[in-house]
């Protein structure tokens, strides 16, 4: 089982290249099931979870080419509309071939997600937003058995609760549904404008008419296209974190700060200095951290996605702080592992008191999740000493060349057996 072997404490200072939005690819390639065109995509970022997602879209009889810089897609015309458990129990994101497999054939079995470490991770949301298309599904044995006798029929649809993959599959499925089709209480994430961008240019008439309400005009002739994903806000948020975290001095290249705009309101809130380019951000971190309390919502708010990472920044500060994790109800397995390197975190449901003025101290630690086991190789960046993070597949899922990527800005990070 590979580990991480992490020395720290370590100021990183230099500049660091974002890679692609894993979060923007996963529905993107899902979508290409609609075409049966050559659809090339630039920018996928080379993570298991893109890996896992290419083999899916393989087993459905995608036909896939790729190479350093660009992956091409083509559907033949008979593709096979069974998702199985083996390829969607490891990425979630899975479940998102649903919407396509429906809107093309009118039929799919795929397997139901389950849960994960931060939460059970249900789809009732999606399956009951597809039924108002005309879909009938059953669960049989982990399986959902979806179909369209009469192929998807566009509908005005309102979402009970905000969903990222609801929202995706939805949008996507309507392309092809007959007529017309409105969700409303969409999530409204820079990963679901990069999908729609998306869409339209393979030929999808798909338009935002409120800020969180979108139309779908249906039966789109979907045409061969090219497609540069956008860059990961998540993975640039983790590393400005880590600058503000070693009181270093990092230039983020290749993001559109307004994408990120809350997270550096918060760090220019904690005392970093942070200076705004075009397409890129400089930030230098602050010997004084200032505490701050964090409340996860869905976008713009403040990024579930970055909770871990920020609670190890809140450790430095000096004073208490507090998080409220208010989209996924487990989303703390990263606190006893800090708490076991010297953190002092009290959790009470999905609430998280955070000391300040913390010392890190380095020691072997389990990763249980992506975003944890970032936070973990950040806490680690801090903590003298060595640190030894295990069971770090969860992090290869989410974080392109991380380890190359922090050498190069001064950490002492290696990967052993
Ligand atoms: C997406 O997950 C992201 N994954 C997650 O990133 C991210 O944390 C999450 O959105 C929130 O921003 C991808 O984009 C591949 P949701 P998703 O549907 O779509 C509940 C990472 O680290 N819910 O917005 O699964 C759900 O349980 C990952 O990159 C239902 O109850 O998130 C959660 O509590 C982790 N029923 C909340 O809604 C449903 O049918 C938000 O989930 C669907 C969701």
């Amino acid at each position: 089982m590979k580990k991480l072997e992490v020395f720290g404490a370590t100021r990183l200072k230099g500049q660091i290249k974002i890679s692609g939005s894993k979060n923007a690819s996963l529905p993107i390639l899902a979508a290409t099931l609609l075409s049966n065109k050559k659809i090339s995509l630039a920018n996928l970022p080379r993570v298991k979870d893109i890996e896992t997602m290419l083999l899916l879209l393989k087993s459905l009889g995608s036909i896939i080419e790729k190479n350093k810089k660009i992956t091409t897609i083509k559907n033949n015309k008979q593709v096979k509309t069974f998702a199985s458990y083996g390829l969607v129990k490891t990425m979630r994101a899975g479940i998102l071939v649903l919407g396509p497999l429906l809107a093309k054939f009118g039929k799919a079995k795929v397997s139901l997600p389950g849960g994960c470490a931060i939460g059970t991770r249900p789809i009732n949301i999606h399956l009951k937003a597809l039924s108002k298309l005309g879909v009938k599904f059953k669960i049989i044995q982990g399986y959902v058995h979806a179909n369209a006798p009469k192929g998807l029929i566009g509908a005005n649809i309102r979402f009970p609760k905000i969903s990222v993959g609801a929202t995706e599959n939805l949008i996507i499925a309507s392309c092809l549904a007959k007529g017309k089709t409105v969700l409303s209480n969409c999530a409204i994430e820079p990963e679901i404008k990069d999908l729609v961008n998306f869409l339209n240019k393979m030929g999808c008439k798909v338009k935002w008419i409120s800020k969180r309400t979108i139309k779908i005009i249906g039966k789109a002739k979907p045409n061969a296209l090219s497609y540069q994903v956008m860059p990961d806000r998540i993975e640039a948020g983790t590393y400005l974190i880590a600058a503000a975290l070693t009181e270093g001095k990092l230039k983020i290249l290749g993001i559109d700060p307004q994408i990120i705009n809350t997270e550096i309101k918060v760090l220019k809130k904690i005392g970093a200095k942070i200076i705004i380019k075009k397409k890129e951000i400089i930030i230098e971190g602050n010997k004084k951290i200032k505490n701050i309390n964090i409340k996860t919502s869905p976008y713009p708010g403040f990024p579930t996605d970055l909770q871990a990472q920020m609670m190890v920044l809140l450790c430095k500060a000096n004073k208490k702080s507090y998080i409220k994790e208010e989209i996924f109800e487990n989303r703390f397995m990263h606190v006893s592992e800090l708490n076991r390197m010297g953190a002092k975190i009290f959790t009470s449901g999905n609430k998280a008191i955070i000391e300040g003025n913390i010392k890190f101290q380095a020691a072997e630690l389990m990763a249980t999740d992506l975003r944890a086991s970032v936070s973990l190789i950040l806490a680690a960046l801090a903590s003298k000493g060595k640190s030894v993070i295990n069971r770090i597949y969860h992090l290869d899922r989410g974080y392109e060349d991380i380890e190359k990527k922090l050498k190069k800005v001064g950490a002492k990070i290696k990967r052993v057996n």
